[in-house]
């Protein structure tokens, strides 16, 4: 779907996840959403917030894992996706905290492999993703599944791509002090998900949106992969449908 602007795209996600909440809310029931960071989703935390504070949306039936966290990564660092989190969406909302997943760029190197196959076990736990909320890089990367990424791979350590990297050097203050790593769900995490939106802004993204949308499924761009999933959503501007 194309609106004119990012602003009233991201109002049409914001309802569906609100409509979506509600829903389950009415049968008693729990929703699993997949989030993102970035400047992608940043409007639609604006209106969830919004809805909470004017309409009353609750959130107390919310379950979140975000996408993916730098590593190393302190929570504290400016750059964390946990702060980003809490000062974006969950500092300003009423979600329970024993309900809030994200990446712990702190674990040991030693103890990754199993923090993120528990990573995907309480994905399952709680019933799996309902809805997946993704950005999309230069590289073609959702979550952090850089070039490469098979459509199979679950949660674990990836090495940023030099693109990826590039693209973060100004939140990092230079290039050199970008994170070489990063946790990352996987293909296969976000392709298990019931429904997917991936959201893209602005002419910089109109070259890999086509090729995602419209390219062969390819290792080489992992948001290609969406593909396969059947209720997968690009929400996107004039601007970055623009080469479709
Ligand atoms: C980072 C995140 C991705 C995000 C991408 C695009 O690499 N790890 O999840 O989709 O940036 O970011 P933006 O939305 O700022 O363009």
């Amino acid at each position: 779907v194309v609106y004119k602007n990012s602003k009233d795209a991201s109002l049409f996600v914001a309802r569906e996840i609100a409509d979506l909440i509600k829903q389950k809310a009415a049968k008693g029931k729990n929703v699993v959403l997949g989030l993102a960071t970035g400047s992608s989703p940043t409007k639609v935390y604006e209106y969830l917030i919004q809805f909470h504070q004017n309409e009353g949306l609750s959130f107390k039936n919310v379950i979140t894992f975000n996408l993916d966290e730098y590593y190393p990564q302190r929570p504290d660092a400016i750059q964390s996706y946990v702060r980003f989190m809490n000062e974006h969406l969950f500092d300003h909302i009423d979600i329970k905290k024993e309900n809030i997943h994200i990446p712990d760029g702190t674990i040991e190197e030693k103890d990754l492999s199993q923090y993120c196959a528990d990573y995907e076990k309480n994905i399952k736990k709680s019933g799996g993703i309902d809805l997946q909320l993704l950005g999309i890089g230069r590289t073609g990367h959702v979550g952090f599944n850089e070039p490469g990424s098979s459509v199979n791979s679950l949660t674990r350590l990836i090495r940023l791509d030099k693109i990826t990297r590039l693209d973060a050097a100004s939140d990092f203050f230079g290039e050199e002090n970008v994170p070489d790593r990063a946790i990352t769900m996987g293909v296969g995490s976000i392709l298990a998900a019931d429904k997917i939106f991936l959201m893209a802004w602005g002419e910089g993204k109109a070259p890999i949106v086509k090729e995602a949308l419209e390219g062969p499924i390819l290792e080489s761009i992992p948001a290609t992969f969406l593909q396969h999933h059947d209720n997968c959503t690009f929400v996107l501007d004039t601007a970055a449908a623009s080469e479709l």
